[in-house]
C-alpha cells in the first residue's frame, strides 16, 4: 500500500513510522519546512522511546520520507491519513478544525484514481462529512471514499500501542473503503488485533468516548483518594480490590496529581461542547473536567498543608515536570497549576525533569532547573514527586535527605511506601493512603 500522512506531529508520525515498519510506502507531510528538513537529518522533533530506530530503519529501507510536498505522495495513495492537529478553539473549548479543513482542500486537488482519505487527527463527529464535503466541491471528479479510523495512542509507549492495539475501529460504509483499510492493517489482525467496522460518525464518538471514560476513571478514583484520606482507608487496595472486577478492570485506576496531556482536557472539553450543541448535556464529562481542574489547583494547597500551611520562603523542590512519564510533553501538565500555586503562596521552586525541561522552561520561567534529583533537594523544605519517572522509583532516599533542609516528601503519585519513607526519617505525604 502507498500511504501519504499529512501531518508529522505526534500522531502523524508515530502512525507513518509504524505503518512503514509493517512494510507500506509511507510519505509524511508537513506544511514546515524546518520540521520536514529536520526529519530528513534523521532528527525527530518528539521524545517517545524508539521512534528514532523505527524511523531511521524505514527510511534506510525506502519505506519512508519526509517532505513539504502534499501533491506528490497524494496522487500516488491508495490511503491518505490526515494527522494535523486539533486544538482547543481559543474561548469556547471546541476543537479547532482550521488545519483539518486545509488539509482536506490540498488533498482534493492532488487526489488521482480511487483514494480513501482518512481522519486520524481526534475530531468532532461530523468531521468526516465536512472533510467529504470540501473534497467534492473542491474536486467533483475525485474517485474518494472518506473514512475515520480515531487513534488510541498512549504518549511514551506510542510504537507499542500501535503495534498491540486492543482494537482497531474504522468507521466508514464504503466497501472499497473497508478493503483498503483493512490491508493497510493486515500485519496487525494478523496478530489477532480485533478490527472493528462501523459508521464514520460511531468511530469518531467512539474515540470521544473512550478518552472521556478513561477520564472518568481517574477523577472517579482521585475522589476515592481523598475520601481515603479522611476515612484511613489506602486507595492502591480500593484500586485493587474494585479492579479485580472485570467489570471495572485494573486499569487507569491510580490516583494522583489529577489527569494532564495533550488529550484528555482537550477532548473532554470538545465533547462537553458537542454536547451541548446538540442539547444533551453530558453531567458526568462536565463533572469531570470541573473536578480535575480543581484537583490540580489543589496540590499547591497539600503541598503547603504537609509544611505546617506557610510556604513563604520555603524552597520547594519538584521532581518531575511532564504531564507523564516517558514524554517531554507538558502539555495541561498538573506541574504547570502546582508551580503556579506554590509561587502565589510565596514559595521558591526548584525542579528537575529528566527530559522535559526544556520544554518547561517556556511554560515555567520563574523556577530554578537543576542536573538531578540531588541538586532539587540541596536546602529545601519539601520534595514534592510530580511524575513517576521510573529513576525517581530508584533514589537514594539517605542522600537525598541529607541535602534537603527539612525532611518533608510529598508524593503525588504514590511510588514510595509510607513505613519506609518514615523508617528513613521523612515526613511523608501521598495520595489517598489514610490507612495507618
Ligand atoms: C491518552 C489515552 O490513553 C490515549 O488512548 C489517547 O489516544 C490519548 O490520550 P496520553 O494522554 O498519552 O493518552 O496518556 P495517558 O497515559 O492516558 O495519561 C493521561 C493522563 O492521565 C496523565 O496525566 C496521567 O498521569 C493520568 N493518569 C493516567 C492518572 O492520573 N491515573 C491513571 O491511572 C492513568
Amino acid at each position: 500500500m502507498r500511504i501519504a500522512m499529512i501531518g508529522t506531529g505526534y500522531v502523524g508520525l508515530v502512525s507513518g513510522a509504524c505503518f512503514a515498519d509493517f512494510g507500506h510506502r509511507v510519505t509524511c507531510v508537513d506544511t514546515a519546512a524546518s520540521k520536514i528538513a529536520a526529519l530528513n537529518r534523521g532528527e525527530i522533533p518528539i521524545f517517545e522511546p524508539d521512534l528514532d530506530r523505527l524511523v531511521a530503519a524505514s527510511v534506510s529501507a525506502g519505506r519512508l520520507d519526509f517532505t513539504t510536498d502534499l501533491a506528490g505522495p497524494v496522487g500516488e495513495a491508495d490511503a491518505v491519513f490526515i494527522a494535523v492537529g486539533t486544538p482547543s478553539r481559543r474561548g469556547d473549548g471546541h476543537a479547532d478544525l482550521t488545519y483539518v479543513h486545509a488539509a482536506a482542500r490540498e488533498i482534493a486537488k492532488a487526489l488521482q484514481g480511487f483514494t480513501v482519505v482518512v481522519t486520524k487527527s481526534t475530531v468532532p463527529v461530523g468531521t468526516g462529512d465536512e472533510v467529504e464535503r470540501i473534497i467534492r466541491e473542491t474536486n467533483p471528479q475525485a474517485d474518494v471514499a472518506v473514512a475515520s479510523n480515531p487513534e488510541f495512542l498512549r504518549e511514551g509507549a506510542a510504537i507499542r500501542d500501535f503495534k498491540h492495539p486492543d482494537r482497531i475501529v474504522v468507521g466508514t460504509s464504503d466497501e472499497r473503503a473497508r478493503k483498503v483499510l483493512g490491508e493497510v492493517y493486515r500485519p496487525l489482525y494478523l496478530n489477532q488485533a480485533p478490527i472493528m467496522y462501523t459508521e464514520r460518525r460511531t468511530a469518531e464518538l467512539i474515540k470521544y468516548a473512550a478518552n472521556a471514560f478513561l477520564a472518568t476513571k481517574i477523577t472517579f478514583i482521585n475522589e476515592m483518594a481523598d475520601l481515603s484520606e479522611k476515612v484511613g482507608a489506602d486507595v492502591q487496595e480500593v484500586a485493587r480490590g474494585i479492579g479485580l472486577d472485570n467489570r471495572i478492570g485494573p486499569k487507569f485506576l491510580n490516583a494522583g496529581p489529577g489527569f494532564g496531556g495533550s488529550c484528555f482536557p482537550k477532548d473532554t472539553r470538545a465533547l462537553v461542547k458537542t454536547a451541548l450543541d446538540h442539547d444533551v448535556p453530558l453531567r458526568i464529562v462536565e463533572a469531570v473536567l470541573a473536578v480535575n481542574d480543581n484537583r490540580k489547583r489543589a496540590m499547591a494547597r497539600k503541598v503547603a498543608s504537609a509544611l505546617g500551611g506557610n510556604l513563604r520562603g520555603k524552597t520547594i523542590g519538584l521532581l518531575g515536570l511532564t504531564f507523564k512519564p516517558d514524554t517531554d510533553d507538558m502539555r495541561e501538565a498538573p506541574s504547570i497549576p502546582l508551580v503556579t500555586g506554590l509561587l502565589d503562596l510565596g514559595a521558591k521552586v526548584r525542579a528537575y525533569d529528566p527530559v522535559g525541561m526544556e520544554q518547561a522552561k517556556g511554560e515555567l520561567p520563574d523556577i530554578t532547573y537543576c542536573e538531578d534529583p540531588y541538586a532539587v533537594a540541596k536546602d529545601a523544605d519539601a520534595l514534592v514527586i510530580v511524575t513517576e519517572w521510573r529513576q525517581f522509583r530508584a533514589l537514594d532516599l539517605t542522600r537525598l535527605k541529607r541535602e534537603m533542609a527539612n525532611p518533608v516528601m510529598v508524593d503525588l503519585r504514590n511510588i514510595y511506601r509510607r513505613d519506609e519513607m518514615e523508617e528513613l526519617g521523612f515526613t511523608y505525604e501521598s495520595v489517598g493512603r489514610g490507612a495507618i
